[in-house]
């Protein structure tokens, strides 16, 4: 679970190893802060592009590499940080109010959200400058 619900940070999810082949789970509220009320994932990315490049109001997520290697690339306003992520068994929760774009996918990557909020445009922040403002 995390230690600050307003902190990016890497979570380790539970890995049940089997001979047979491993299983990871998650559940809401207990690996995850929050509670899911969508999942969408991003795949077929051709190489050398990027995904994101926004913030959101309100929206909380979950990041997991399910399949293949990409960076999430964290900008708080203040400081800007890399997470990669290359195991199904690891994920990069992120809160609100964070500038965040993906990139650096491998060949048949697989990034899988989960998003504390449904789908509504009017909760992203997409003007960099905007953001940034906001901050200060
Ligand atoms: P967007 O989140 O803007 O992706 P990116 O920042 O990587 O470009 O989403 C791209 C499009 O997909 C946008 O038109 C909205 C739509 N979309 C949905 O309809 N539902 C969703 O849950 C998501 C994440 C996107």
């Amino acid at each position: 679970m995390v230690d600050n619900f307003n902190t990016p940070q890497i979570i380790k999810l539970p890995q049940i190893l089997d001979e047979r082949g491993n299983l990871s789970f998650l559940e809401e509220y207990n690996h995850i802060p929050f509670k899911i009320e969508r999942v969408y994932w991003i795949y077929d990315v051709p190489g050398g592009e990027e995904r994101g490049g926004h913030a959101y109001k309100e929206n909380r997520e979950f990041i997991i590499a399910l399949s293949g290697s990409f960076d999430v690339i964290l900008d708080n306003g203040k400081e800007i940080k890399s997470y990669s992520l290359n195991r199904s068994y690891y994920g990069l929760y992120v809160p609100e109010g964070i500038w965040r774009h993906m990139e650096n996918f491998s060949t048949n990557s697989l990034a899988f959200i989960a998003a504390s909020t449904a789908y509504q445009e009017d909760d992203y922040i997409r003007d960099y400058e905007a953001f940034k403002q906001n901050k200060s």
